[in-house]
């Protein structure tokens, strides 16, 4: 499994963290930014990320900034990408099973390291569902379809 990571300022520090975290698993993990805490855009790394992860050169993608609304607006401006904001990892399984998300969102100065280590593995860990579910994404992508032109 190949993961793209990336953040902000404000996700810089548990964005380090993940990356230790999944490579102890021996998971394959490429860092988008930013390399420093010094004040940057959200939206650039967003950007980054989505594309990789739209472009299938990823599997997964996560991304953190200070809240998480920030960066998963921005990521699901990115044809293809569903991008979910995890706070807990109820979340973190469904928007597997049932929303296919391909990008778990987290919030540095909202979660904890270690619940975030628990969504992150959660959201990894789960699958999704198919059946009802394919068909409401299928209309997520359907209204994509109709504002991408
Ligand atoms: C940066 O201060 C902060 O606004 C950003 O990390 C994020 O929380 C935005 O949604």
């Amino acid at each position: 499994m190949k993961i793209a990571i990336g953040s902000d300022h404000g996700g810089f520090n548990l964005k380090q963290d993940i990356m230790k975290h999944l490579e102890s698993k021996k998971i394959e993990v490429k860092d988008f930014g930013t390399y420093t805490n010094e004040s940057c855009d959200y939206p650039d790394f967003a950007q980054k990320v989505a594309e990789e992860v739209a472009e299938q050169n990823f599997e997964f993608g996560i991304l953190i900034c200070g809240t998480g609304i920030g960066i998963s607006i921005s990521a699901n401006k990115v044809p293809g990408i569903r991008a979910a904001l995890c706070c807990d990892t109820f979340s973190a399984h469904a928007c597997r099973e049932h929303n296919n998300a391909n990008i778990l969102a987290l919030g540095e100065r909202v979660v904890g390291r270690g619940l975030a280590l628990d969504i992150v593995d959660t959201f990894l860990n789960s699958e999704f569902e198919g059946g009802r579910h394919a068909k409401r994404v299928n209309k997520i992508s359907e209204i994509e379809k109709k504002y991408s032109k």
